[in-house]
């Protein structure tokens, strides 16, 4: 049974055009698999906590020398990477912020990032544990960005997120770049007008 673990980082709710991208890319996995299981971790409303001293600490100590506390440290981290173990797709719906990842989204990551779990080091070269997953990336920025602009390279949230997630194994990653958000009213646009062809590009994501 195949299985999409959805990760939404805006606080702007139904305003969020990233949530909106996610929910049509969501209605179509669904209609294209039938009996499956969505998991959705909503990062903006359910925030997870930052890297501190005691899970770095009880990270490097080996699971047999583990207290109760050394794992009481681990356990969101072990919910979220069980999460994305048992995911097929992995659909991640981000804004730009900063010309980079919400802090939110980065603290999800620094807890799916373990060494000894998700990668490892061996003889020196990276290796990703994490295998076989598809990811669909959703982000959604107020300016342009695309390869023309001359704001391209300032987006720092695209190749940082193919990087991570390759770190870990995952190269099968798709992003949909809702760039311009805060520019199409100045183009004369209406809300849907925007929307209506990333809406299309995310259908055709599902089956890309
Ligand atoms: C705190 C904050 C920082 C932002 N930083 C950027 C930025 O660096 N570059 C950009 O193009 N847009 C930036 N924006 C605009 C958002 O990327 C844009 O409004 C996007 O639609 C937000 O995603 P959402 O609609 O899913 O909430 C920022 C918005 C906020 C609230």
């Amino acid at each position: 049974m195949a299985s999409l673990l959805r990760i939404d980082s805006s606080p702007r709710g139904n305003a969020s055009v990233s949530r909106r991208l996610g929910d049509t890319y969501t209605d179509g996995w669904k209609a294209a698999h039938s009996g499956s299981t969505v998991t959705t971790r909503d990062l903006a409303f359910q925030q997870p906590t930052y890297v501190d001293i005691q899970w770095i600490q009880s990270v490097y100590t080996p699971p047999d020398q583990q207290t109760d506390a050394h794992k009481a440290a681990l356990k969101l981290s072990d919910e979220i990477i069980a999460e994305v173990e048992a995911a097929d797709t992995i659909l991640i719906t981000s804004p730009l912020y900063n010309f980079s990842i919400p802090a939110v989204l980065k603290a999800w990551i620094d807890h799916l990032v373990r060494a000894g779990r998700t990668f490892a080091y061996v003889n020196g070269a990276p290796q990703g544990k994490v295998h076989g997953k598809k990811a669909v990336i959703i982000l959604a920025k107020g300016g342009d960005y695309s390869e023309s602009s001359p704001m391209h390279a300032l987006d720092n949230a695209t190749p940082y997120l193919r990087t991570i997630l390759g770190f870990l194994g995952i190269t099968d990653v798709t992003f949909l770049d809702a760039g311009g958000v805060s520019m199409y009213p100045h183009k004369g646009q209406t809300e849907e007008q925007f929307l209506e062809p990333l809406q299309q590009k995310a259908r055709e994501l599902v089956t890309a």
